[in-house]
């Protein structure tokens, strides 16, 4: 986590993980709660954006959408990419402007794109001719971006197979958008979220540059390259800086793309993940049996409470204890659900403090993206996860 804030006034200026930090230690948690510094967001912001230069930001407002950090980016400049009829009217009620907010699920409601088309979103995305009707039919004259699908396989959390048209199949597209009167706009792809560095873009860049060419070659005079989001978190596995990694890929686009007039970034993880800690608690530590290997170490949150990025493995958090001064030791992680799905970390165990018991405090690094929205209403009777923006 690299940003900074600014402290209380007379206290010396302190990181936004520090000043997580503190703000969790010093205050009582009924349930697991995600704390999302909003400063610090505005930050990575920024930081992001220097290194995106020309290309605009459209914030990828699943990761993360409490009002306060969507008012925030607003307020800056920021624009958004929405999934959703819901995700529109949040931002549109932050003070987001309808021409700053593309639609960028592929698979829409047609009554959802008729309300974002009478809110004056004029920007969409489609992968296939069904949408592309129903655009035609709700959103008559629209922009069309066309999602390309990519070979993905080096990010931590692929977005591979479910969006995007093969690319032999995106020139009949773009045709099909012109001849139902939409605008044939330009082209997305995602590369995968959390793509740790900016070489695992260059294939993927290659691919759609190579269908931007064969556009253009076919007379579409395509105006706008989105590049998605992908733009990794600090995990613990020390990615390089966001404007240096965002400055790089923007090279790397140039270098492929010849004078693309707008290129749009969706940033989603890269923005809010490092802005949230999560403030757990552990329920029991036990083992299986006298000669077990590894301890138990079960948490008050778990896959269908936040932390459903661990499905695989995928993404690894990092733990803060007050015993982490302790010698320590393998453990497996589960969460608090009757489901034997909630196990967190077990093919690569984690250390913790060979202390940890029943009742200590436990702080989840970089959970700001992709956990308050993807915890469960009720599993269990547990309450999904309590957020508080600072
Ligand atoms: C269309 C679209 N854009 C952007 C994002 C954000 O990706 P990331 O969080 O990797 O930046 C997603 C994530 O699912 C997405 O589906």
């Amino acid at each position: 986590m690299n940003a900074t804030v600014t402290g209380f006034v007379g206290l010396p200026v302190i990181s936004s993980a520090e000043r997580l930090e503190q703000f969790i230690r010093m205050s009582d948690f009924d349930h697991p709660t995600l704390v999302v510094d909003s400063s610090a967001i505005v930050g990575q912001y920024h930081a992001l954006k220097s290194g995106l230069g020309r290309a605009k930001i459209h914030y990828a407002v699943k990761a993360n959408p409490e009002r306060e950090i969507v008012r925030k980016l607003a307020a800056e400049g920021c624009g958004f990419d929405a999934a959703s009829r819901a995700e529109i009217e949040l931002c549109l009620s932050q003070g987001a402007a309808p021409e700053d907010i593309s639609f960028g699920n592929t698979i829409k409601r047609p009554r959802d794109i008729a309300f974002a088309y009478q809110a004056g979103i004029a920007l969409f995305a489609a992968d296939a001719e069904e949408e592309l009707h129903k655009l035609a039919e709700h959103a008559p004259g629209a922009k069309v971006y066309i999602r390309v699908v990519v070979e993905n396989t080096e990010a931590d959390w692929p977005l591979s197979r479910k969006f995007g048209c093969a690319p032999e199949k995106v020139l009949s597209l773009l045709g099909m958008v012109r001849d139902l009167g939409l605008v044939p706009h330009g082209l997305s792809f995602h590369v995968g979220s959390q793509t740790r560095e900016p070489v695992m873009w260059t294939g993927v860049l290659d691919q759609v540059a190579a269908v931007w060419r064969d556009a253009q070659a076919a007379g579409f005079d395509l105006q706008l390259l989105n590049i998605g989001g992908g733009f990794p978190a600090d995990y613990g596995q020390g990615e390089v800086p966001h404007s240096t990694y965002a400055a790089e890929v923007m090279r790397m686009v140039e270098a492929r793309f010849d004078n693309v007039p707008v290129i749009m970034a969706e940033p989603g993880r890269g923005l809010v993940a490092e802005a949230g800690m999560i403030a757990a608690e552990v329920l029991l530590v036990s083992k299986k049996s006298d000669t077990d290997t590894y301890r138990w170490v079960y948490l008050d949150i778990g896959k269908f409470s936040g932390l459903a990025e661990t499905m695989d493995e995928a993404i690894r958090y990092q733990f803060i204890t007050d015993r982490d001064h302790e010698m320590t030791g393998p453990c497996v992680l589960a969460g608090p659900s009757c489901d034997s799905a909630d196990v967190l970390y077990e093919k690569r165990p984690v250390q913790l403090p060979v202390g940890l018991c029943a009742g200590d405090r436990l702080i989840i690094r970089a959970c700001g993206a992709y956990t308050s929205t993807y915890s469960s209403v009720g599993f269990n009777g547990f309450p999904p996860l309590d957020v508080v923006v600072i």
